[in-house]
C-alpha cells in the first residue's frame, strides 16, 4: 500500500491536526502526515508537528499585505516540494482563492464546526445556540471557491443542551471532529487514485 502524503494546514492550536497525526500512526492507515503549514507565526500546532517529527513551515501572510494569490503560491511552492498527494485544512483561517483551490480539485478537504449547509463562516456554535437549534456538529467536505460549500464527505452531530455557551458547544462538537476528520481522511486516501 502507498500512502497519500498529507499536508495539513492551520491557524492556531491544531487539535484537528494532531488528531490526523494519531490516526495515521496506525499501520493500515492510508495516509501519512507529512507537512504542515501555518500562516501564522508561532501557532500552536507547529510545536505539536516538530515534536511528532514532522516538517512544519511557517508561511507568514503579513509579508503579502492583500495579494493573495502570492501567499498561496508560497504556500504551493511548498505543498509541491513535499509532494503532496491530499491538502487538510484543519482551522485554516483564511479564504482562499480560486488559483490555489483549483491546483487541488477534489484533493483539499476542510473541516467545519457545523452540520452544512447550516452556519457557513464563522461564531457557528453562538449562532447555533441564538437560533434554538437542538442539533449541530461538525462536516468535513471537499474545498471549492465557494466558501463552505463543497461536497460533504462526513458529519458528526451532537445534541445542543439547555445551558449551552459557545464554549461547551464547541468543546462537544469538538470532540466529533476529531472523530470523523480521520475517517474522513481515510475515505478520501483510499478512495483517491493518483493521476
Ligand atoms: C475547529 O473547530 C475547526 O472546525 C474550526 O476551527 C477550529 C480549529 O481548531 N474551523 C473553522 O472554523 C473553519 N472555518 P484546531 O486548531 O484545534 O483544530
Amino acid at each position: 500500500m502507498s500512502r497519500k502524503r498529507v499536508a495539513v494546514l492551520i491557524s492556531g492550536r491544531g487539535s484537528n491536526m494532531a488528531a490526523l497525526i494519531e490516526a495515521a500512526r496506525a499501520a493500515d492507515y492510508p495516509a501519512e502526515i507529512v507537512l504542515v503549514i501555518s500562516n501564522i507565526p508561532g501557532a500552536g500546532g507547529l510545536a505539536t508537528a516538530e515534536a511528532n517529527g514532522i516538517a512544519a513551515v511557517t508561511v507568514d501572510q503579513k509579508p503579502f499585505g492583500r495579494d493573495r494569490e502570492a501567499f498561496e503560491r508560497a504556500v504551493q511552492a511548498h505543498l509541491v516540494e513535499h509532494r503532496i498527494d491530499i491538502v487538510c485544512l484543519a482551522g485554516f483561517m483564511r479564504i482562499l482563492t480560486p488559483w490555489l483551490v483549483g491546483q487541488w480539485e477534489w484533493r483539499m478537504i476542510n473541516i467545519h464546526p457545523s452540520l452544512l449547509p447550516a452556519y457557513k463562516g464563522l461564531d457557528t456554535h453562538a449562532r447555533a445556540i441564538a437560533d434554538g437549534v437542538t442539533k449541530h456538529g461538525a462536516t468535513v467536505h471537499f474545498v471549492t471557491a465557494e466558501l463552505d460549500a463543497g461536497d460533504v464527505i462526513l458529519q458528526g452531530e451532537v445534541d445542543v443542551v439547555p445551558g449551552d455557551t459557545p464554549e461547551t458547544l464547541a468543546a462537544r462538537v469538538l470532540k466529533v471532529e476529531h472523530e470523523i476528520y480521520p475517517q474522513a481522511l481515510r475515505m478520501i486516501a483510499t478512495e483517491y487514485k493518483l493521476i
